[in-house]
């Protein structure tokens, strides 16, 4: 998949979008996904923090690198970890560095019109920029929680505000989080551009989920927008299980498995 491909896939088709944090992972994915987001959530799933804040860049790249060696001709996106794009210069030097050191074919920033003038910057130095709205993890502190948003005809007006800057400012894709579905209805429809949606309902242009959520790893909560499409967390306790059965039984290892 091509950016390009990307972009004129609105109304044509819906966008699959899944993170991965590894090559083993990133593998799995490719054939099924038409970009691979390597989200700062990796903060929360792969590393066990509360949240995403975090982050360093150096833990983005290393990862980023993993997943493009695992899925060398997927759309790989290198989310821009809090605190990386805090001006025009600093994020651009780091987004540099994010291309320089990765195969990263785009780069995922949080926030609207606040940020639409550091996109804007980025794009206009040749960088891919994948926007995210609504409800943005690296907030979390300074809005005291993850926060649904779109509830008010007001918060609606201004996800639209924000989603048009962004596309003013260049990007590719949006990314829509934690929204009312009628809110995701209008923001949508207001941008030219895809809008990839997750708790945003199924009106976006596409949908991105978290893969330790989707397929049932990450075990702690399950938020309310996440489908469990396998129970990988009761798979992995189960298999594990039946090797030290297995072990102290004297089972494994077999003569098959004997040189
Ligand atoms: O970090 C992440 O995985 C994300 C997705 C939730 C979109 O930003």
């Amino acid at each position: 998949m091509n950016i390009n491909k990307i972009k004129n896939s609105k109304n044509n088709f819906k966008l699959i979008v899944i993170t991965a944090y590894d090559a083993l992972f990133a593998k799995l994915f490719e054939k099924e996904s038409h970009m691979i987001l390597v989200g700062d959530s990796l903060n929360m799933s792969f590393a066990g923090k509360p949240d995403t804040l975090s982050a360093t860049l150096d833990q983005m790249i290393y990862h980023t690198n993993a997943v493009c060696t695992g899925a060398p001709s997927a759309f790989v996106i290198c989310d821009m970890p809090f605190g990386s794009y805090i001006n025009k210069d600093e994020a651009l030097r780091n987004c540099i560095e994010v291309y320089s050191k990765t195969q990263a074919a785009a780069v995922k920033i949080e926030g609207g019109e606040d940020r639409a003038d550091i996109i804007k910057h980025l794009t206009s130095n040749s960088i891919a920029v994948m926007g995210h709205i609504g409800l943005m993890p690296q907030y979390v502190r300074s809005e005291g929680g993850y926060l649904v948003r779109g509830k008010t005809a007001e918060d609606i007006e201004q996800l639209v505000k924000d989603a048009k800057a962004i596309e003013a400012a260049g990007a590719f894709s949006i990314v829509l989080e934690g929204v009312k579905t009628q809110a995701a209805r209008e923001v949508t429809q207001a941008v030219n551009i895809p809008v990839i949606g997750i708790g945003a309902g199924n009106v976006t242009d596409g949908q991105v989920l978290v893969w330790s959520d989707m397929l049932g790893f990450f075990e702690d909560f399950k938020p309310k927008f996440v489908k469990r499409y396998l129970m990988g967390g009761e798979a992995v306790r189960k298999a594990v299980k039946q090797y030290a059965q297995e072990v102290q039984n004297g089972i494994f290892p077999s003569k098959e498995e004997e040189y």
